[in-house]
């Protein structure tokens, strides 16, 4: 092996992944490589702009903590997070679609009372959110676990800003035995994305929008069906068709409706003006 060109040299690279004895993994690095390979033709790439790429693709690594997933940024904002989501959940008809899980979960979040805020300590509009969790063929699904996570209205996840209290916009709930479940919290807003490593000046260099749409997440496990990982979008929110990770899907746009009576707020224990959204989460069953 020696003596290659610009012409042969790919066609050397591919030879030499003849013996991999994972052929799934056989599978996966050809095409990368051919890819890349035709990439590099194609816009007749610099040595300079390779190792721009290499040194910027290192201080996406350095950027990651237990707080921060920069790589997952990476793979958010270029689409390829979605489309590997789109590949893996071909939802069958009457499924709630899926959606990428996003940098900011944070596995332990506290197990809470049906019913309880998970903004206990982050000031808002209140919001309660509630509804029922179906199988395809409209069976409750009673105890199914729900994972919740959001930003607070001023745009930051627990973990990322000391304004949120460790674990605050963060709960695990069960559905009862009518398959409904209910937390409270504070009324999501439309937040940047994080802006200040070098995924950020990435999307400033590119004149791309930053600010994704206000959400909840969501991931929801029970026993006999697919984990389901999710977010609910609220309806009216401005930057619904620029969310820069492409995620926003229309049946997952929820009405969080206002309420001015303050007799209803009361009756709720809080004050008005307040929110409820009631969702309802359909789950296919396990493969
Ligand atoms: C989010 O859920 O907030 C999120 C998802 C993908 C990229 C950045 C943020
Ligand atoms: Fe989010």
């Amino acid at each position: 092996m020696r003596d290659f060109t610009e012409e042969s040299l790919t066609k050397a690279v591919l030879q030499a992944l003849d013996r991999t004895p994972d052929k799934r993994l056989q599978q996966i690095m050809t095409s990368l490589i051919a890819h890349v390979h035709a990439f590099a033709r194609e816009v007749e790439l610099t040595e300079g702009e390779w190792f721009q790429g290499i040194k910027f693709l290192t201080e996406v690594g350095h950027k990651c903590d237990e707080f921060r997933q920069e790589f997952i940024l990476l793979s958010d904002t270029l689409g390829i997070s979605m489309l590997v989501d789109h590949i893996t959940h071909r939802a069958p008809a009457g499924a709630t679609e899926t959606t990428v899980l996003g940098p900011f979960y944070r596995d332990g979040a506290p197990a809470l009372e049906t019913g309880s805020n998970i903004a206990q300590k982050t000031p808002g509009d209140p919001t309660f959110v509630s509804g029922r969790v179906t199988g395809l063929d409209g069976k409750r699904v009673a105890g199914a676990l729900l994972d919740v996570w959001q930003a607070g209205p001023n745009g930051f996840y627990e973990g990322q800003h000391p304004s949120v209290p460790e674990w605050n916009l963060r709960g695990k709930f069960r559905t009862d035995a009518e398959g409904r479940y209910a937390f409270r919290t504070v009324k999501p807003a439309s937040y940047p994305i994080p802006m200040d490593g070098p995924v950020g000046r990435m999307i400033t260099a590119l004149g791309r929008p930053f600010y994704r749409p206000g959400h909840i997440h969501f991931i929801f496990s029970a026993k006999g069906y697919e984990r389901l990982c999710t977010h609910i979008f609220v309806a009216g929110d401005p930057c619904l068709d620029s969310d820069p990770v492409f995620v926003v899907k229309s049946p997952l746009i929820a009405d969080f409706v206002r309420h001015d009576s303050i007799d209803e707020a009361k009756a709720r224990g809080t004050t008005a003006p307040f929110y409820a959204v009631e969702y309802n989460f359909v789950l296919k069953p396990a493969a």
